[in-house]
């Protein structure tokens, strides 16, 4: 069994090292998030995951895995470490690579013994060789101190821990084809087709996957529009397109556009990088727009369902994470539709099942958060549904009928699909009044 650290703990790095002690590896997970890594020492996920607390506390009390804000206690003497630190969305689109090629650094100052640094941040064609820079700045040399990998993961936030011990495939990407297969035997007793591949064409299978889940939501809500415009019935017609086998059913969901940490900013990083390199991906580029032109889709039905007029009108929102399921709101849909919302007169009153605490943190006083949907939603003009989670579907709308001031319901992710409940006007994406 590997000595493995890994550098950043969240969703990507915690989910890799609660995974890589449960195969039986010894682990260190590193973060110069000390709060983030003080609960961890106590076993406290920082972020909710299903199984994580589990596994969480099963690695430590095992003895396989420990946690440090130490990055030399990481990395000296370790022959595996991973970097899983974020690489967000720059002002221009691209990937800010400032946490990567910081953690590069300390990387290169603690590194004691050959090693192998595996990448499993999402990060764009180039900038392994940023990396290969700021190591040669601390006097690492590539080949001689330290050799790279790539090794993308595929985890969907809610379930993390499954999928990195389920996953549909394994890859890793390098240069040399034994620095590949030895980074693809640290997952050794998981089944799933591991493939190795050239550093580059790992970083794209990331990108493309990505760009290509981002594709078939921006085509089921063009899709839906159009099926909306001749009265027929979106979810019927994804159901018969999504049963061919060529095409599947999995993101054939139609809904406010994607959000989140990684499809639109993943999405815009493969653009600017094809554009830094003379091709102008159009295609990519309409995907992106048809994610936008939604948003604006939900606030026009919202105000032609309130007759055009959005100032002094108070809406009640139910959902703000980017997905059910999760606590996360990087980057939701929620973010700049309840802002446009508030720039055009509105104020909004929200609920949210998990996410009230992150987005207290992203909305500030902006919006009323409230810890109960009944609260958030007493006395509204307009009700609008933005994250599909479940329980939505199992309030008592009786009774919020009767304390909103109009039975106004925009569903926009459908949870209401075979109709409003009774008494409800509105819109329901896909189906139309
Ligand atoms: N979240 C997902 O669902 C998901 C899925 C697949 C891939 N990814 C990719 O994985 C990467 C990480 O995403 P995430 O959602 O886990 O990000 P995150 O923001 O949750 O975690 C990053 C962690 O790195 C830490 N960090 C930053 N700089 C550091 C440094 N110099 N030294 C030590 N720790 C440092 C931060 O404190 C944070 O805890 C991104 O590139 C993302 O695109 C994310």
């Amino acid at each position: 069994m590997a000595k493995i650290g890994v550098i950043g703990t969240g969703y990507v790095g915690l989910v890799s090292a609660v995974g890589m002690a449960h195969l039986g590896h010894e682990v260190v997970g590193m973060d110069k998030d000390e709060e983030k890594i003080a609960k961890l020492k106590r076993g406290i996920p920082p972020f909710y995951e299903e199984g994580l607390e589990e596994y969480l506390k099963r690695g430590i009390e095992s003895g396989k895995l420990r946690f440090t804000t130490d990055t030399a206690e990481a990395v000296a003497g370790t022959r595996y470490i991973f970097l899983s630190v974020n690489t967000p969305m720059d002002a221009d689109g691209s990937a800010d690579l400032s946490q990567l090629l910081e953690a590069s650094r300390s990387i290169g100052r603690a590194l004691t013994d050959f090693s192998i640094l595996i990448v499993r941040s999402t990060a764009p064609v180039g900038s392994l060789d940023a990396m290969v820079e700021v190591l040669a700045q601390e006097g690492k040399i590539r080949g001689r101190d330290y050799e790279l990998a790539y090794n993308p993961e595929f985890l969907r936030e809610g379930t993390g821990i499954y999928d990195f011990l389920n996953p549909s495939r394994v890859v890793v990407g390098a240069d040399d084809p034994t620095i590949a297969k030895e980074v693809i035997d640290l997952y050794e007793g998981i089944d799933a087709p591991k493939l190795t591949t050239g550093i580059k064409e790992a970083q794209l299978i990331k990108y493309a996957s990505n760009a290509f889940l981002a594709m078939r939501v921006s085509f089921i809500n063009e899709i839906a529009a159009v099926c909306e415009s001749l009265g027929a019935n979106v979810w019927e017609v994804a159901e018969g397109v999504g049963l061919d086998p060529r095409i599947g059913r999995q993101y054939l969901r139609p809904g406010p556009g994607y959000g989140g940490p990684c499809l639109p900013k993943d999405l815009m990083a493969l653009i600017r990088m094809a554009e830094e390199r003379g091709y102008f991906p159009n295609f990519l580029e309409a995907i992106h727009l048809r994610n936008e032109s939604q948003k604006r889709r939900i606030i026009w039905k919202l105000k032609e369902a309130l007759g055009g007029i959005l100032t002094g009108k108070s809406i009640g929102v139910l959902g703000l994470t980017f997905k059910p399921n999760t606590d996360d709101v990087r980057n939701s849909v929620s973010i700049p539709l309840l802002y446009r919302l508030k720039k055009q007169g509105a104020e909004v009153s929200a609920y949210d099942p998990m996410g009230r605490e992150s987005a207290k943190r992203i909305f500030q006083d902006a919006i009323r958060i409230e810890d109960d949907p009944y609260t958030a939603l007493r006395g509204v003009d307009a009700v609008l549904i933005l994250t599909a989670w479940k329980e939505f579907a199992q309030l008592d709308w009786e009774r919020i009928r009767r304390e909103v001031k109009s039975p106004i319901l925009i569903d926009s992710v459908g949870i209401f699909k075979e109709g409003l409940p009774k008494g409800w006007k509105g819109w329901i994406v896909g189906v139309g009044r």
